[in-house]
């Protein structure tokens, strides 16, 4: 079997879930299963849930895990809405690997890529929302945005400027017009390209993916609320800030005992509001080692939570 993906931070994802002794470890972020095998061999007595949104990955998944079908079941949609719907019970360990798969970069009909002849960047590819709609049809102000804030484009305003005016004269279909719309206005300069943080705003954008994060941390904090998580371990890797200052600001949220307002003189609240505790205060990041064999890791980032039990 030919293996489109490298899980990143694997050890250390393992070793993160290695006290877990029962009930269900649920990955969030399917994908093509390299966590999700290598949880099933390493630890024979969990059982396994995957949730993946896209079909492609899924029906790889499904190959790959298939020795270990008695004890495993896959979803499609995202996290944030399939995770309020599981019957199984317990769950005593959760994974989310943001972000798109290499194999979803890489494949060019997939157009997430400056080289692609289409302009798609779904992850589910039966979603309403694509890059072409968003490329063709928001307006400036839309356009700004979404640089500004999920791509951190320094020159945001020039190009969504750009981009409306190309559109002016014809719509633009794919990822390479767009690439090079981008390029007009954004000097290549060393060995990233002009049109990358653009790129990442507009999947961003897409997939909903800031949303779909705080929405799978709000559904943690209700399910553990509503008892259903006790003890349960939560490991979250994340790719750029905008990822990571969720999570971390989430799991700091959960971690502090006292919720009197920052102003109060004394503490009346009981000082044990705290839903539990994080593995380490910083994160895990890549090896050396690691990171000769996998690029992709330069940039992961893994937080590990574990709610009180
Ligand atoms: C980085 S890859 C995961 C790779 C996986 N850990 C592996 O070892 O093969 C991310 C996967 O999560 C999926 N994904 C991203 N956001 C999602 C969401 N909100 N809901 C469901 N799946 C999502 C993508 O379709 C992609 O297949």
């Amino acid at each position: 079997m030919n293996i489109p993906h490298i899980p990143v931070l694997l050890e250390e994802v393992l070793d993160g879930f290695s006290s877990i002794k029962e009930g269900y470890f649920v990955d969030c972020t399917l994908g093509y299963a390299g966590h999700s095998e290598a949880m099933l061999k390493t630890y024979p007595q969990i059982k396994h849930i995957g949730i993946d949104r896209d079909d492609e990955a899924l029906d790889f998944s499904k190959k790959r895990l298939a020795p270990f079908d008695d004890r495993s079941t896959l979803y499609k949609g995202t996290f944030a809405t399939t995770l309020p719907t599981l019957k199984e019970r317990p769950i005593t360990g959760l994974l989310a690997d943001f972000g798109v798969s290499s194999l979803q970069l890489d494949k060019m009909d997939r157009g997430f890529s400056f080289e692609s002849e289409t302009l798609d960047m779904r992850m589910d590819a039966t979603a309403a929302l694509s890059a072409y709609d968003v490329v063709n049809h928001y307006n400036q102000a839309q356009l700004e945005y979404i640089l500004n804030h999920y791509g951190e484009v320094r020159s945001y305003r020039k190009v969504a400027a750009a981009i409306i005016e190309a559109r002016r004269y014809a719509e633009i279909t794919s990822g390479k017009e767009l690439a090079d719309i981008i390029s007009t206005v954004i000097p290549r300069g060393g060995k990233i390209h002009p049109a990358t943080l653009s790129f990442q705003g507009i999947r961003i954008e897409v997939n909903n993916e800031l949303g779909e994060i705080e929405g799978l941390l709000d559904v943690l904090e209700e399910k553990f609320k509503a008892g259903e998580l006790n003890g349960a371990i939560v490991s979250l890797i994340t790719f750029h800030s905008l990822e990571d200052r969720l999570v971390k600001n989430r799991y700091k949220k959960w971690a502090t005992a006292c919720i009197c307002d920052a102003e109060a003189i004394r503490c009346t609240c009981g000082k044990n509001h705290e839903l539990g505790k994080m593995l380490v205060r910083k994160p895990i990041t890549a090896t050396k080692g690691e990171l000769k064999i996998n690029a992709r890791s330069r940039s992961a980032k893994l937080r590990t939570f574990i709610f009180k039990g």
